[in-house]
């Protein structure tokens, strides 16, 4: 399972330059932007430099060193999980004599009690980051031999993570190791590396090596050694790849939306990482709040567009399974309410940017009534985590494409927990909870097989493609992922799509159907079935053509719709995580097929940072 949360890269070569380093991670900054760093061995010592922001800075402060011959040199492009975006948690981290430098990408679930058991042993730590545990371990296993330490300090982490090491007693070698996270190496020519894709690496070999969980790799100018995390060496054949720089970004996906979408059963293991100890959620950021929680028995919250319709969601999995209530606005309307907030109470902020301006002028207007604020976002460091007052971090990586998916997928998740968590501390129905927690668990293997079926979604897209409308309907959860459905294919393809509750149709909307505006159904073999029934049954008397996504133990539904999608069969509460890449999928095709660039729709930014 792959983390991509930060972009790592390291060089070893003749005639390496400061430069070559600094133009690697320029290619991996798609990865991250939240801070970059650098640290090469010249003359057997270790250079580091770091920088906020994006590699662009880093250069700027290298200008005078660029040119210069190094001898081997890491570098890393942060999105950062573990403390604020600045120049001090910014990656190379380093041991307590600067001898050890190690760039990482992925989360070290146990930092905090290496961490501990480091500092009784009188290491100095700098960062707030889970990654300085590194350096320090491995500076404590350290005897000579630098791949030796390395995978004695592997053996102890908890996690994943993808490492580049060097140390400044071994010019000649950079050691990697990998779990749960990629690294790739580049096995031939002059210059050999590694890093977090092949897309730094291009420029010097088209034969590679993909790493596995659980190898560790010594490079040198003219060998690679591969061992496993129990010292054995492992033989690997290298291969080759004939990808452009763009595609290698993508990696090999035609556009980020549908690489995002691949991406989600990574993304649901980032936000369970850490999250489920024993059988039981554990949510430290959110413990001061719980009880607030248990005594108002209610919760506000705010959200825009697909983080809104994240939050609808959320209405109807804490109200079905708690007694708590769950009032949602839509930000741009909630700030121009009369605020009725009692002092204390917990307003949960949904945003995977974290820079939505109406969600952050309603949690300052929130908090100006005295509100306690939980956030739920992706970007560490942005203006909605510094505003509130516990964040909940999705650690989903960045969403290149404007159009939310894995941040979605990731924001659900999370929601899950939240709602697990209250049902926790309520004491009520622990065995419906270990039920869910075990299918949470089990949904990065759901997700990898639903995503199976790409083909047959990319197939339908090809038919339904021409039409103009489309009706998204659905009952309970459904139906926030009816909204879900309509905005996702009207904000990449264009074609006018709405989303309904499928009671309501009869109050309005049905009159718009017909041979010309099919109805696509949110339609799982769930308590509603039988209601949705009716309702698709009177959309085809209209000669409405049906689309039907549904569970596959469900009969009924090849009788009533033209075409159908299956998912897995699951507890009804769960049905939205397991359909949101249907419906992702299916609007990424169609725009597709229509010849439109689903990363870059029309009109719209990744940040709506204006009213
Ligand atoms: C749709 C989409 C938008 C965002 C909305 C809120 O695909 O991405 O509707 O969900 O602009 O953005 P965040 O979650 O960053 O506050």
């Amino acid at each position: 399972m792959k983390y991509n949360v930060c972009g790592i890269v390291g060089l070893i070569g003749e005639q390496i330059r400061v430069s070559a380093l600094v133009e690697a991670l320029e290619k991996l900054e798609y990865r991250g932007y939240d801070s970059a760093g650098i640290a090469f061995l010249k003359d057997r010592k270790l250079n580091i430099t770091k920088s906020k922001g994006k590699v662009e800075n880093l250069k700027n402060q290298l200008q005078d060193r660029l040119n210069e011959v190094i001898e081997t040199g890491i570098a890393h492009t942060r999105w950062a999980t573990h403390g604020e975006p600045n120049d001090v948690n910014a990656h190379p981290h380093s041991d307590c004599f600067c001898k050890i430098s190690v760039v990482h990408n992925g989360i070290i679930e146990n930092f905090r009690s290496l961490k501990m058991r480091l500092q009784e042993l009188g290491h100095n730590f700098l960062s707030q980051t889970d990654t300085e545990v590194i350096p320090h371990l491995i500076e404590e296993h350290y005897n000579g031999d630098l791949l030796e330490a390395v995978r004695k300090a592997v053996l102890k982490l908890e996690g994943s993570y993808a490492i580049a090491v060097v140390h400044a007693d071994h010019p000649d070698i950079i050691v990697g190791a990998r779990k749960g996270s990629p690294l790739i190496v580049g096995v031939n020519g002059s210059t050999k590396g590694l890093a977090s894709d092949v897309t730094p690496l291009l420029k010097f070999t088209r034969e590679v090596v993909f790493l596995q969980d659980g190898e560790i790799v010594e490079l040198s100018r003219d060998t690679v050694k591969i061992i496993g995390f129990d010292g054995t060496i492992h033989e690997r054949n290298s291969v080759h790849v004939d990808w452009s720089y763009e595609d290698a970004q993508k990696s090999g996906y035609k556009h980020f939306m549908l690489k995002e979408i691949f991406e989600e059963p990574s993304c649901i293991v980032s936000v369970l990482t850490g999250r489920i100890k024993n059988g039981s959620v554990v949510l430290e950021e959110f413990e001061p709040f719980e009880k607030t929680l248990i005594d108002s028995k209610s919760m506000k919250v705010i959200a825009c567009g697909t983080s809104y319709h994240a939050a609808l969601i959320f209405k109807y999995l804490l109200e079905n399974k708690t007694n708590i209530t769950v009032d949602v606005d839509v930000s741009s309307e909630f700030r121009y309410k009369r605020i009725n907030l009692k002092p204390g109470s917990i307003v949960l902020a949904i945003s995977q940017s974290g820079e939505t301006a109406d969600t952050l002028e309603s949690v300052r207007l929130a908090k100006k009534h005295g509100a306690k604020i939980v956030a739920v976002t992706n970007v560490v460091g942005s203006t909605l985590t510094r505003e509130a007052d516990c964040v909940l971090y999705l650690n989903a990586g960045p969403e290149i494409s404007v159009a939310a998916t894995k941040s979605y997928v990731a924001q659900l998740v999370m929601l899950y927990l939240l709602m697990l968590r209250a049902n926790e501390i309520l004491n009520d129905s622990m065995e419906q909870n270990s039920e869910l927690i075990d299918r949470l668990m089990r949904f990065p293997e759901i997700f990898e097989n639903s995503l199976k079926f790409a083909d047959k979604i990319h197939e339908l897209a090809r038919k339904y493609k021409d039409y103009k409308h489309f009706m998204y309907i659905g009952r309970a959860y459904g139906y926030p992922t009816a909204l879900e459905g309509a905005l996702k294919l009207k904000e990449i393809s264009y074609i006018h799509a709405t989303g309904y509750p499928a009671g309501e149709l009869k109050h309005g909307p049905i009159a718009m159907l017909g041979p010309d505006f099919p109805v696509f159904a949110i339609a799982p073999n769930d308590s509603l079935f039988p209601k949705m029934k009716s309702n698709i049954i009177e959309c085809r008397s209209r000669k409405a053509r049906i689309l039907a996504v549904t569970s596959d133990d469900n009969q009924e539904i090849s009788e009533l719709a033209d075409d159908i999608i299956t998912v897995n069969s699951s507890r009804e509460e769960l049905y939205p995580l397991l359909m949101a890449p249907v419906i992702q999928l299916f609007a990424y095709f169609v725009a597709d097929e229509l010849g439109f660039d689903p990363d870059k729709p029309r009109n719209l930014a990744k940040s709506v940072t204006v009213e």
